[in-house]
């Protein structure tokens, strides 16, 4: 099956009625049939509510299914996708390597959390390929990495990097929340566990928070399962139902931002106060041949360089815009904009972008009001 068709045919439940989605059942306690039964957990038979009833489980199909791996395990959010991904594959005296593009709240994760579990961290420039195994020593237990990266957009060499940690015997997870697991098939590149935030594309309508972590074989889910019900780690029923709901139609969404945002990315390197645009599709991006080798598309994020503009230049620009709004998120239906200056944190890697960097969500509006709605910010800065 195509990806559009397994979209919508993954994670259907088996109703007698006909129905096409699964119920929303909440619910702790599980009545045992008969005392013999309640200290046996036969396959299949759900034993306490904090396991997942069958919204949570249809999800977990359909997310898994999409991805081609051996299972998944839902977090209550994207940042918890990506540490229970790492408290997963890390044990004490070991090191993690990270990209030092990854998302912001994970970074901090692992400077300041993971320490304390006896873990700790080194970064890597995200663009650095096979030398990667230079750095892998003996205490190197897994690798992160996130493509294209927070922010800065650098897409990672993947096949390349799972391929020596694979021979170093070190785990490799991605933070693959742009591909949504539809444009970027990780585990079929070698990566061990692929993490993501549901809360962008996949619930897609801004009113959701969630994650999932994909394994890529039975025993790395084995692991991943154990780590996730050992923490206690439960997802809601609505909030499960919500994002399967968005998975349905996320693949005409996810099209519709990424052709308006090339539309929008085309608009504005006509500009003369714009540099380079950091999409990974757009022939600018330095690994744009990374993309066109990995992905089979894209989606509405990019970044954008402005030579010359300092952060009040860029919050100048911000203000004026009455369409796009200001906000942390993205992949809702929305457009968004924010300076990522203020929160750069890079440690390993040169300086990425020329001037002020300004990354855009485009979503559902017609681009032409958002091209007239960026063309009020620029008047904003004369
Ligand atoms: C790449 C990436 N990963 C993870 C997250 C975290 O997701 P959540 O907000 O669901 O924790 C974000 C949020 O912006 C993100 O951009």
């Amino acid at each position: 099956m195509k990806d559009d068709t397994k979209l919508t045919r993954l994670g259907r439940p088996h109703d007698e009625r006909g129905l096409v989605n699964p119920a929303v059942a909440r619910g702790s306690t599980m009545l045992a049939p008969s005392a013999a039964e309640l200290y046996d957990f036969p396959p299949g038979r759900v034993h306490y509510g904090r396991v997942g009833l069958e919204a949570q489980q249809s999800l977990r199909e359909a997310v898994s299914g999409l991805q081609g791996g051996a299972g998944c395990a839902l977090t209550s959010s994207g940042l918890m996708a990506n540490t229970l991904s790492v408290m997963t594959s890390v044990e004490a005296g070991g090191k993690v390597l990270a990209a030092d593009c990854i998302y912001g709240p994970v970074r901090s994760f692992l400077l300041n959390t993971l320490p304390k579990y006896g873990v700790t961290t080194e970064f890597f420039a995200p663009r650095m390929g096979a030398e990667i195994g230079d750095l892998i020593d003996d205490n190197v237990q897994a690798i992160l990495l996130e493509s294209p990266g927070s922010l800065t957009m650098e897409i990672q060499d993947i096949p390349a990097i799972a391929k020596i940690a694979h021979q170093k015997g070190v785990i490799t997870i991605i933070d693959d929340t742009w591909s949504a697991g539809l444009t970027l098939k990780p585990l079929q590149l070698g990566v061990d566990y692929a993490a993501q935030a549901l809360t962008k594309y996949v619930g897609g309508h801004s009113d959701l928070l969630m994650g999932a972590v994909v394994a890529r074989d039975e025993k790395l889910f084995d692991r991943l399962r154990t780590t996730e019900r050992s923490f206690g780690f439960h997802t809601a029923p609505d909030d499960a139902y919500l994002a399967l709901r968005g998975l349905r139609t996320m693949a005409i969404r996810m099209e519709r931002s990424f052709s308006s945002a090339m539309t929008v990315a085309d608009w504005l390197k006509s500009r003369p106060e714009v540099g380079r645009i950091l999409h990974p599709a757009h022939a600018d991006h330095p690994d744009h041949a990374l993309y066109k080798r990995d992905f089979t598309g894209g989606c509405g994020l990019f970044s954008v360089e402005f030579p010359g503009w300092d952060i009040p230049t860029s919050e100048r620009f911000l203000d004026a815009l009455e369409i796009i709004g200001m906000g942390f998120s993205w992949g809702g239906y929305e457009s968004l904009a924010i300076h990522c200056d203020p929160q750069l944190k890079r440690t390993k890697s040169a300086r990425t972008h020329d001037g002020a960097l300004i990354r855009f969500a485009v979503g559902m509006e017609a681009p032409e009001d958002l091209i007239a709605d960026l063309e009020r910010g620029f008047a904003a800065v004369g």
